[in-house]
């Protein structure tokens, strides 16, 4: 039995026995991959397939704490609903994909979440891989239905099926589907037949040497990895590599440092310059004297002319700098002292 907090957002990890099956279907080639697990849990089982290869490895996930958990294991992470984010389209060489379960929603029901949800992931997951990039989708059994059949025969070549090894494949008996993305999609009847008919029959188990093994084709760069919803901890860890931020930072650090307290209250003259400077910025005061103060220093030119008996002219332009601070009474009131 599960815990039920596991469960939470139809999270059933990839057990490790299936992973570890799974890594001698996989050859890798000499130059890095890049690997897409778009609903990644903690990250464990794409880290743990591609371990000690070279590859970059790409997750989302919608769970917070398993996002964060996973940005620890994997390159980068979005925590995200993955129908939220922007990829590159075509750029990985491996795509790992074991959608979101939802059985308590309507098991067997044609339009339930959780069937719509396998098919969903793997339509809008697919055009991430690359012409020759290889699909790992482990769904439960029952939802191989002809949809999702019609879509990996449309879509991939040299299709396996094999169920998951015995000691854990009970409850919800699922199966690993391997194949390797077409260069370009056609339908291709006879295949369609094929796993039409392997659906309906038994399938082996997934073997822990394997016969035929699927060859990654080298990663491409992936230049677009984001979520369209602002989260704070990818927008903090992208701000850190912007090189305006760069430049920015050490002058942003004074201002961010905590003012420290004077030896002696401070002359009206002083607290002037201070708000002035935008140093005292922000809510002061305690109950009806609550207030808003913003203060800026405010650059302005005074024009003169003067025109001699001799007729000549002079033209000047003296160049003040004023003083302004601005107050938000609690009523909305703006007052501006200068
Ligand atoms: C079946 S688990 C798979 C976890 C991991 N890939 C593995 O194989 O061990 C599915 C994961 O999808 C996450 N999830 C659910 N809906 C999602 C969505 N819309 N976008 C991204 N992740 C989602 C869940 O929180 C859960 O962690």
């Amino acid at each position: 039995m599960r815990l039920k907090g596991q469960r939470k957002m139809g999270y059933y990890p990839t057990p490790p026995v299936v992973v570890e099956r799974l890594r001698p279907f996989l050859e890798f080639p000499e130059e890095a991959v890049t690997c897409l697990d778009p609903c990644c849990g903690t990250g464990l089982a794409l880290a743990s397939l591609v371990r000690e290869r070279e590859a970059g490895t790409f997750g989302v996930e919608l769970d917070a704490g398993r996002a964060k958990e996973a940005r620890e294991i994997l390159d980068r992470v979005l925590h995200s609903s993955f129908e939220e984010t922007r990829i590159s389209p075509g750029a990985f060489s491996l795509l790992f994909l074991n959608p979101p379960y939802d059985w308590e929603e309507g098991e067997n029901s044609e339009t339930s979440p959780a069937e719509r949800k396998e098919l969903t992931f793997l339509r809008s997951s697919v055009k991430h891989l690359q012409p020759d990039g290889v699909l790992v989708y482990l769904i439960p059994r029952i939802r191989l239905d002809e949809r999702i059949a019609r879509l990996l025969a449309y879509a991939f070549e040299d299709l396996s099926i094999y169920q998951f090894p015995e000691e854990v494949y009970e409850p919800f008996r699922q199966v690993c589907i391997l194949g390797r993305k077409k260069t370009r999609d056609s339908q291709d009847p006879e295949e369609m037949s094929r796993l039409l008919e392997a659906v309906a029959g038994k399938f082996k188990e997934l073997p822990a040497r394997p016969r035929h093994r699927y060859t990654l084709p080298p990663g491409k760069k992936v230049p677009l990895f984001r979520s369209m919803k602002a989260d704070l901890e990818t927008l903090a860890a992208e701000l850190m590599q912007s090189p305006l931020w760069k430049q920015l930072a050490p002058r942003a650090d004074g201002f961010s440092s905590a003012m420290p307290s004077p030896p002696l209250p401070l002359h009206t003259g002083h607290l002037g310059l201070l708000m002035a400077a935008g140093c005292l910025n922000g809510v002061v005061g305690e109950g009806p004297d609550r207030h808003v103060v913003a203060g800026k220093v405010e650059k302005f030119t005074i024009e003169s002319e003067e025109y001699r008996e001799d007729g000549t002219h002079e033209a000047r332009s003296l160049e003040r700098y004023r003083v302004t601070i601005k107050l938000l009474l609690p009523d909305g009131e703006i007052r501006t002292l200068t």
